[in-house]
């Protein structure tokens, strides 16, 4: 879910909107404002923002006030349900991200007491739970410090009354911020909410409560008043609208090279065959190092499986990948000589933060790998490694994931060099291999138009399976997970080798088989299964250097020579592949249905 708020001297209702526009990426089942005018003005609906812009009013007075995007945990995606919640005085309005484990028993309390509730959602506890602290005589502060006290969970909260200037914020768990203005201050759940119109920030830490106005913010931890000091952004404002393409998909798509180039800048010495991560592990800890776990969901654990092999091969470590939710640190392991490496693009995956701890709290070293600065994540891990992918705002995760894996692939040369596990010459060849990417990739996009075609031709097949071995595998996963996310489609990922093992039962003249063929992908043993499905009359596509297997191939699309690299070409192809059959169906492409960008709750 995404969280908004504005205090300062401008219109606040259309900042709120464009705010919760910028945030869709983090929900986008129903949206909703509250304005603080002589009294409370609050409008919500469920679907997407555009239809809460269509239903609030064309002019306001309000100046100060909070907004919210959801995606429901509790509580179906109805008008009600939305945030902003209210008490039964109409006086308090609130906006929450995360849980509230206790809000049960808290909620029976507040009935006993004669409260009634309008939605089924946890966070309306929290504005009945601040009425009765005002009709006891408390002010606003006194009375939300006092109720956040009592929440048990994980939540950012915002809250205006309806006679003040200021919004409340606490944080724990969940993060949120503040822009600062001129005279003007802004909330946001991240800085995307707000960047066009502030770049200095000041993240709340766990256990913060804030008072904003339009003149700042003042934050108080354990009833002291604390400095949180304010970073400035880099990220460019425009850097996160459309700029031309359709969709921010194919926008980020298209941006892969200059994504790349960030990741790689002031990274690589070419001549040293050596690379400087500028991150705290020093060698004789890389040298005692007997496993990297990687912790990981969705899209960045395919980028995990990814590296997991080049670190294998370079780092000469064990390296063992986790999808997060399933992950325990587990016993024989050695903490002291195990590093666990978090991969997360948002840096707020709920269930990658507590895989971290988790290997934290047995005694692991730990890393995070991510994309946006400040986020939980840097805070909780040891040492950040930044991917550096400029924002990414289209749910169906791109050019984050290269990015991911060229990082993750310089990391594996940097500990590798540091292990004397990859002599420099070899070293030089990998990372000429990755300072490829960028131009190889542009390559790629240079032949959408044939992807294109190669999408229409295919888009109303029944199911699409998509195979690879060795570095082919993360990105047959990767390349099944980007369509049936955008598309709807039914589409797997296997290991080449398996698809006799039983998918093989699926495989029909109207079930295409994707097919990874390049380098780094075992081409030679895949094109034995390439056989097997088409003697089945299956269509194959066939990604490939070297025009390897196009004589099987119904569609051939060819990928630059770059060495372990290559399969990850293949990926860009697979990108634009489900882009067009998505687009060719009128799929709601940067915000697929049931899916968020950043999803902050277990
Ligand atoms: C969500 C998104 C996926 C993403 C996953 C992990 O499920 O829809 O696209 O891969 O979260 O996100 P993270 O921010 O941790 O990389």
């Amino acid at each position: 879910c995404g969280i908004v708020g504005y205090a300062g001297s401008r219109d606040a209702l259309p900042l709120l909107v464009g705010g919760l526009e910028n945030l869709e990426y983090r929900g986008y089942d129903s949206a909703g404002v509250a304005l603080v005018e002589d009294d409370l003005t609050l409008v919500k609906r469920s679907g997407q923002v555009e239809e809460l812009a269509a239903a609030v009013p064309d002019a306001s007075d309000a100046t100060v006030g909070i907004g919210h995007t959801r995606w429901s945990t509790h509580g179906e995606p109805t008008d009600e349900n939305a945030h902003p919640h209210t008490d039964c005085t109409g006086r308090v309005a609130v906006v929450h991200n995360g849980i509230i484990e206790n809000y049960d028993e808290l909620k029976r309390d507040l009935r006993e007491k004669g409260h009634t509730f309008a939605s089924d959602t946890d966070t309306e506890v929290v504005p009945h739970l601040v009425e009765d602290e005002l009709a006891a005589g408390k002010t606003p502060k006194d009375a939300f410090v006092d109720v956040v006290a009592r929440l048990h969970g994980s939540f950012a909260l915002a809250m205006v009354v309806d006679d003040g200037d200021e919004i409340y914020l606490a944080r724990q768990d969940s993060p949120i911020c503040v822009g600062h203005g001129d005279g003007e201050t802004f909330v946001g759940s991240d800085v995307t909410a707000f960047l066009e119109h502030a770049r200095e920030v000041t993240y709340l830490e766990n256990g913060d409560i804030a008072v904003v106005t339009p003149d700042g913010v003042t934050i108080e931890h354990d009833g002291e008043v604390v400095e949180r000091g304010v970073e400035e952004i880099e990220w460019e404002a425009d850097a996160a609208e459309k700029g031309g393409y359709d969709h921010y998909m194919l926008k980020e798509i298209h941006e892969q090279p200059r994504a790349l180039r960030q990741a790689l800048s002031g990274r690589v010495d070419e001549l040293a065959g050596d690379v400087d991560l500028d991150v705290d592990l020093p060698t004789e800890y890389l040298d005692s190092l007997e496993e990297i776990q990687i912790v990981a969901c969705g899209t960045s654990y395919h980028a995990g499986l990814y590296a997991a092999q080049l670190l294998e091969r370079y780092a000469d470590v064990r390296v063992s990948v986790h999808v997060a939710s399933e992950y325990e640190f587990g016993g024989g392991r050695d903490p002291w000589r195990t590093l666990a490496v978090a991969v997360t693009q948002s840096g707020e995956t709920a269930e990658t933060l507590s895989a971290l701890r988790e290997a934290a709290r047995a005694g692991a070293r730990t890393l995070a790998v991510t994309n946006t600065v400040g986020s939980t994540v840097t805070r909780d891990a040891d040492e950040t490694l930044y991917i550096r992918a400029g924002p990414e705002i289209g749910v169906a995760a791109t050019k984050t994931f290269v990015s991911q894996v060229a990082t993750l692939a310089l990391l594996a040369v940097h500990v590798g060099r540091r292990r004397d596990t990859i002599p420099a010459a070899d070293a030089r060849d990998v990372l000429d291999a990755i300072r490829g990417l960028p131009g190889a990739v542009q390559q790629i996009l240079d032949t959408d138009s044939q992807i294109r075609e190669v999408a229409r031709e295919y888009a109303d097949s029944s199911a699409f399976f998509f195979i690879g071995r060795k570095l082919g595998h993360p990105v047959a996963l990767e390349g099944a997970l980007k369509l049936k996310e955008i598309s709807y489609d039914h589409a797997e990922g296997f290991p080449a080798g398996e698809l006799k093992h039983g998918p093989l039962a699926l495989v029909t003249d109207d079930t295409p088989i994707i097919a990874v063929l390049t380098r780094g992908a075992n081409p030679d043993a895949t094109l034995n299964s390439v056989k097997e499905a088409e003697s089945r009359g299956a269509p194959v596509i066939g990604l490939s250097s070297a025009g390897r297997g196009d004589k099987y191939a119904d569609a051939a699309l060819s990928v630059p020579d770059l060495g372990v690299m290559e399969p990850l070409l293949a990926n860009v192809h697979m990108q634009l592949l489900a882009y067009h059959i998505a687009n060719a169906k009128g799929r709601a492409i940067d915000k697929p249905r049931n899916l968020a960008k950043s999803v902050t709750v277990e």
